[in-house]
C-alpha cells in the first residue's frame, strides 16, 4: 500500500518534497529468457501456436545466452537501490515459463528491491492468476487496492516510489497491443496524487510506450491518449517502458513540466541486421534545490570484451512538481541536458 506518512522535507514552490539522497535504479526489459515447450492444451490456442512458431523460427536464434548470463552480475555491480523490469520476461506466457523466470529472479537479489510488470508475451493467452502472476508475487510489489493487482507501488528508501502499471492483455493473433484500462487508470490517478503530495520522486513504469510514433499500430498502447492525460493532470517525474527493443528518449507533459520517457532495449536480444545488442539502463537520481538531476547510462553488451560497458550517458533535469497552487514559468519548466 502507499505509505501514509513520509518524512517532511523542504517546501519548494509551496509543495513539500520528501528528502532524498542520491540513489540508483536499474531498468531491465524484454528479457524473453524462458524456453517454452508446447504440449497438450497449449497447442490448441492459435495465438500461442503462432507465437511458438515465431520463437522457434526467428526469435530463439536472437537470444544471447552469454550476454544474458552476465546480466545479473553486471546489475549487482551498479549497486542499485531498486530494479525495475518492464515486461516480456517470457516467450509465450506458459505456466512453466513463469517458473523458469522465477528461478532467475531469485538470482537477481532481494525481491523487495525489484519491481516488475508483465508484457504482452507474458499474456499471450488468458491463464489463471495461480498459473501466472501469483508466481511472481514477491517481485510485483504491493497492490494499491484490494483485489486489483495494478497499479503497484514499491517504496525504495526515502522519497522514491516505483509505480507499476500493467498494459499486458491477451489480444488477437498477430497483434501485440496493450491496454491499461479505465479502472486501472482511475486507481493510477489516486496513486500519483498521493505519492505527489508527499513529494516523492514518482517513477511510473509499464511495458508499452505511452508516446505515439514509437511502435506500429499492431503493437500500440490502445489507450495511450488517456494515460498521457492522467500523467499530465496528476504528475510524475519519470516514465519507463520497454516493448520496442531499442533505447528510446522522449518527453511528456506532466503538470506543466516536461518529464522524460525512457525506453530500455531488450537485455537479451542480438540482431545485427537491426543494430540490436543486449542493453539495459541505469539511472542516477540526485536531489537538487529545484528538482532532481537525472543521469541516464545505457549499458551495452560487448561481444568482443564479453562484458557490459557504458555506451552512452545523458544528463537531464526534472523540476519539482509545482503542485495545485502554482504554475511554473517558462524558464522553470525548461529541461536542460
Ligand atoms: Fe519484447
Ligand atoms: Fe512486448
Amino acid at each position: 500500500m502507499v505509505a501514509a506518512c513520509l518524512p517532511s522535507g523542504p517546501r519548494l514552490w509551496g509543495v513539500r518534497r520528501a528528502v532524498v539522497s542520491a540513489l540508483t535504479i536499474v531498468h531491465l526489459s524484454d528479457l524473453h529468457l524462458s524456453q517454452p515447450a508446447l504440449s497438450g492444451r497449449s497447442l490448441a490456442h492459435p495465438k500461442r501456436l503462432l507465437a511458438y512458431l515465431s520463437w522457434r523460427l526467428k526469435r530463439r536464434a536472437r537470444f544471447d545466452q552469454e550476454a544474458f548470463g552476465a546480466v545479473a552480475r553486471d546489475v549487482q555491480d551498479q549497486h542499485p537501490d531498486g530494479i525495475v523490469i518492464t515486461g516480456d520476461l517470457t516467450q509465450l506466457g506458459l505456466p512453466s515459463e513463469y517458473d523458469q523466470v522465477r528461478e532467475w529472479l531469485l538470482s537477481l537479489g532481494p525481491p523487495d528491491r525489484v519491481s516488475l510488470v508483465p508484457g504482452n508475451h507474458d499474456f499471450t493467452c488468458a491463464e489463471r492468476p495461480s498459473e501466472t502472476l501469483d508466481r511472481w508475487e514477491p517481485w510485483i510489489g504491493s497492490p494499491v487496492a484490494d483485489g486489483d493487482r495494478f497499479p503497484t507501488v514499491r517504496d525504495i528508501r526515502e522519497g522514491l516510489a516505483l509505480i507499476g502499471a500493467s498494459s499486458a492483455r491477451p489480444s488477437w493473433p498477430t497483434l501485440a497491443v496493450g491496454t491499461v484500462g479505465a479502472d486501472q487508470l482511475g486507481r493510477l490517478e489516486a496513486t500519483l496524487e498521493t505519492a505527489g503530495r508527499s513529494g516523492r520522486f514518482r517513477v511510473l513504469f509499464l511495458h508499452h510506450p505511452p508516446c505515439g510514433g514509437i511502435v506500429g499500430w499492431r503493437k500500440r498502447l490502445t489507450d495511450a491518449t488517456a494515460l498521457r492525460s492522467v500523467i499530465d493532470h496528476h504528475g510524475v517525474e519519470l516514465v519507463l517502458h520497454g516493448h520496442a527493443h531499442r533505447p528510446l528518449f522522449n518527453w511528456l507533459s506532466a503538470r506543466g513540466r516536461r518529464v522524460p520517457v525512457i525506453g530500455a532495449a531488450s537485455v537479451s536480444e542480438t540482431c545485427p541486421a537491426k543494430g540490436r545488442t543486449p542493453r539495459y539502463n541505469a539511472y542516477r537520481i540526485t536531489p537538487t534545490d529545484a528538482g532532481w538531476d537525472l543521469e541516464v547510462t545505457v549499458r551495452a553488451w560487448s561481444p568482443s570484451e564479453h562484458r557490459f560497458d557504458s555506451e552512452e550517458t545523458r544528463r537531464l533535469f526534472v523540476p519539482t512538481d509545482p503542485g495545485d497552487g502554482r504554475e511554473g514559468s517558462s524558464e522553470e519548466l525548461g529541461v536542460r541536458e
